[in-house]
């Protein structure tokens, strides 16, 4: 089975977007701030593809680009800006950031109630603990979720096995999966014998930045592969960290690259945008009361 995540994305497109119009009607107008710095070319790309869905989906969407050598304290200024203005739902700082900064210090400085990407201490200690409450998490593992619940992948119970240690990606993603039920195993580019792991994997998924990493040998047969990975082949084509041609016929369920998981973590972000929009809402109407 393809599990088809450029189709998803279509579908919830097409939902939010009445839900946008709808929320727009009672006067609310979810904005939705991209920061970038520098010209990482991926970069570029992701953001461009981020503001074109948000205008899509009638989601007011501001970019602010600067140079490579901006400062920490003028990206700081940058966004305590945003986090006064109350017309903004959600801030996203696209990373990487420059090596002149300090992403650590630069994610702490969000406010809160607008950390769109849900990379906040806070919000990942949230997530990390399993609460109840409502809170942003990373979109590429949110869309990963709602790809699995779409195509009736019940993680409860199943052995997930993360391979990639970033905080935007492979630990999220383990924390939700081990939320849902899973065992969930971590492994990274230093894991020796990494093949041992994948191989008995009922879940994979794959965000190292390795074109063609994983093999269909390193596949349990009728496994689910979800693949993170955006890389390019000798040939500077578009390939993911697993050898899609071969691994599909030994998968249960694959994503494809393109086509899998990138539409549906610029959907998550777009959901995530409505959603803080409508919690920032309430707490208007619950100070007026
Ligand atoms: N760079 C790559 N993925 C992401 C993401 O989900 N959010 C942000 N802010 N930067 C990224």
């Amino acid at each position: 089975m393809i599990i088809d995540g450029k189709k998803l994305s279509n579908q919830l497109d097409n939902s939010m977007k009445a839900e946008v119009a709808a929320l727009r009607e009672s006067g609310i107008e979810p904005k939705l701030v991209v920061i970038i710095v520098g010209n990482d070319p991926a970069s570029q790309i992701y953001v461009r593809n981020k503001h074109h869905k948000a205008i899509k989906l009638g989601i007011t969407s501001i970019i602010e680009r600067r140079p490579q050598d901006f400062t920490q304290p003028e990206l700081l200024t940058l966004i305590d800006q945003y986090n006064r203005d109350e017309s903004v739902h959600g801030i996203l700082v696209q990373l990487p950031l420059p090596k002149q900064i300090d992403e650590s210090a630069i994610i702490r400085a969000i406010a809160i109630e607008k950390d769109v990407d849900g990379f906040s201490p806070e919000n990942v200690g949230k997530l990390f603990n399993n609460s109840h409450d409502h809170y942003p998490v990373s979109c590429t593992p949110k869309g990963i979720m709602t790809m699995l619940a779409h195509y009736n992948i019940d993680p409860e119970g199943q052995h997930a096995v993360i391979v990639g240690d970033s905080n935007i990606v492979g630990r999220p993603m383990g924390a939700l999966l081990l939320n849902a039920g899973a065992t969930v195993t971590y492994t990274h580019i230093l894991t020796k014998d990494l093949s041992s792991y994948t191989r008995t994997a009922d879940i994979l998924i794959v965000a190292t930045g390795v074109a063609h990493l994983i093999k269909a040998a390193d596949i349990k047969p009728g496994a689910t592969v979800i693949d993170v990975g955006m890389d390019r082949d000798e040939n500077g084509k578009l390939v993911g960290d697993v050898d899609y041609d071969h691994a599909k016929d030994v998968a249960g369920a694959i994503t494809p690259v393109p086509g899998g998981v990138g539409p549906m973590t610029i959907t998550s972000l777009m959901q995530q945008t409505l959603e803080l929009a409508k919690v920032a809402n309430n707490r208007t109407l619950e100070t007026v009361k």
